[in-house]
């Protein structure tokens, strides 16, 4: 072990390079950083550049966290080529049709292979479906370097859990599975994360095993948050507060706490559609899981058909009315929009000729306009029917029955709070929660 790559790495005789600095690759790169020599590089220079001045594009990160960091970024291939530990975090969305594109992984692996060189490790982060890394990334590295794996160079698996926002469940305190292919790879791999994971690593048996894991780790949220979403369509049509409802069952041991809402984000609303598309070609059609999908999936048209409802029932014009949207990111205290559903209430309430101004503190209103076509509101009226509270922003929390009276037409109206954060606390105005 003493020639391994590990002890290269921590002796600073070899490189660890981190492809893709988003999300996922930036905070890893920089904590690698902290202990070994590190290359960040990304294919965008604009995002390069702002790393080099120790601002983080994705507003996850302050500048303090670049401090002591023996890192260079870069987008040049030769400089990549320096390393020989490439960690590979590139996006895995999906297409128009929810299948998987691995555009920016089939990308990533041809740059890792064109640089790829006898003794080196490429250990995968991007979340994929079980196979993917042998399937559709080492023939790439292997045409593209000319070399063998297993035998030239080494390859892992080893999935993220960061969660945007979270500043308790970090990279650090939350245990990291990794896997190698075969027993030394493992090592290695294991303990090069060791290095920045305080919480340790599980070693997996297989690549494809550690595939697995990630992808249901999120399918069960996926599929767990479908049952309550449906449990909300049963319990609106018995006039039932779903909240009170899983608030006393909650009191239950084995009653898992999960909540309704929307599903958005590039996790786990995408994820589950890798491990659908991979079961089909396997040759099962998976149904409990493309259910839950489709559920998620249609929240945000029933929030917004709801809210219609709700300002007909006040004997208003639908067409002329007003609405409010609080919050466009897909999840609070975060600025990502990606992917977000609350999208989905703005078409749906948009298809009644309502009239929709969205607000949002964390959002880029160019952002929305580019992603979306809707600008952010500037500022509030005070002449709204309805408003929606669509994300639990922190700052959302501080307001409370007066401060939305405000905000509606002669202080009266209809008062939708997706996530129930306002339960309890509204007594005039016409509430309606999931
Ligand atoms: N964001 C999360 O919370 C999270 C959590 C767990 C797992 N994941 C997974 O991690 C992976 C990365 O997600 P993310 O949120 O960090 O993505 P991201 O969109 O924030 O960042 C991706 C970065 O990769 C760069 N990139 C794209 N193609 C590239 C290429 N060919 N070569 C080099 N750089 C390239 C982009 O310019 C960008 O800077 C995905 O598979 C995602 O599913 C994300």
């Amino acid at each position: 072990m003493s020639n391994s790559i590990y002890n290269k790495l921590l002796a600073k005789e070899n490189t660890l390079a981190v492809v893709g600095l988003g999300y996922v690759g930036l905070p890893i790169a920089l904590e690698f950083a902290r202990k070994i020599k590190v290359i960040g590089f990304d294919i965008n220079e604009t995002r390069v550049e702002m790393m080099r001045n120790k601002k983080d594009p994705s507003n996850e990160l302050e500048a303090v966290a670049f401090e002591g960091c023996d890192i260079e970024f870069t987008s040049q291939l030769e400089v990549l080529g320096k390393a020989n530990f490439y960690v590979v975090a590139v996006p895995t969305p999906i297409d128009e049709h929810n299948l998987p594109d691995l555009k920016p992984l089939i990308g990533a692996s041809t740059t890792v292979g064109k640089v790829l060189k006898k003794g080196d490790y490429v250990v995968f982060e991007s979340t994929v479906y079980p196979g993917c890394t042998e399937e559709d990334c080492i023939p790439i590295l292997e045409k593209e370097s000319g070399l063998t794996w297993k035998k030239d160079f080494m390859v892992g698996y080893s999935p993220e859990r960061i969660n945007p926002g979270d500043k308790v469940h970090t990279l650090q305190n939350v245990v990291k599975v990794v896997s190698g292919c075969c027993e030394d790879s493992l090592d290695n791999i294991a303990k090069t994360y060791e290095l920045v994971v305080d919480a340790g690593v599980h070693r997996a048996t297989t690549i494809k095993v550690a595939e697995a894991a990630k992808i249901i780790e999120n399918t069960q949220r996926d599929v767990n948050i479908a049952l309550v979403n449906e449990l909300s369509l049963i319990f609106s049509r018995l006039g039932v507060n779903t909240y009170d409802v899983l608030e006393a069952a909650g009191t239950k041991w084995n009653f898992l706490k999960f909540f309704p809402g929307l599903v958005g984000g590039h996790c786990i609303g995408v994820d589950p559609y890798y491990l659908t598309y991979k079961a089909q070609q396997a040759g099962y059609h998976s149904k409990v899981i493309t259910s839950g999908r489709y559920v998620n999936d249609s929240m945000g048209f029933y929030i917004g058909k709801q809210t219609a409802k709700k300002i007909i029932a006040q004997g208003k014009h639908i067409q002329d009315a007003r609405v409010l949207v609080m919050g466009a990111t897909f999840k609070e205290d975060v600025s990502d929009i990606r992917n977000s559903k609350v999208i989905d209430v703005v078409k749906e309430l948009s298809s009644f000729q309502v009239t929709v101004d969205v607000i949002d503190p964390h959002a880029s209103s160019e952002e929305m306009h580019h992603e979306y076509g809707i600008s952010l509101c500037a500022k509030p009226s005070n002449d709204y029917d309805a408003i929606v509270v669509a994300v639990s922003h922190a700052e959302y929390a501080k307001l409370n029955e007066s401060d939305f009276k405000k905000m509606l037409k002669n202080g009266e109206g209809v008062f939708v709070d997706i996530k129930g954060q306002f339960k309890g606390k509204i007594k005039d105005l016409e509430y309606w929660s999931l």
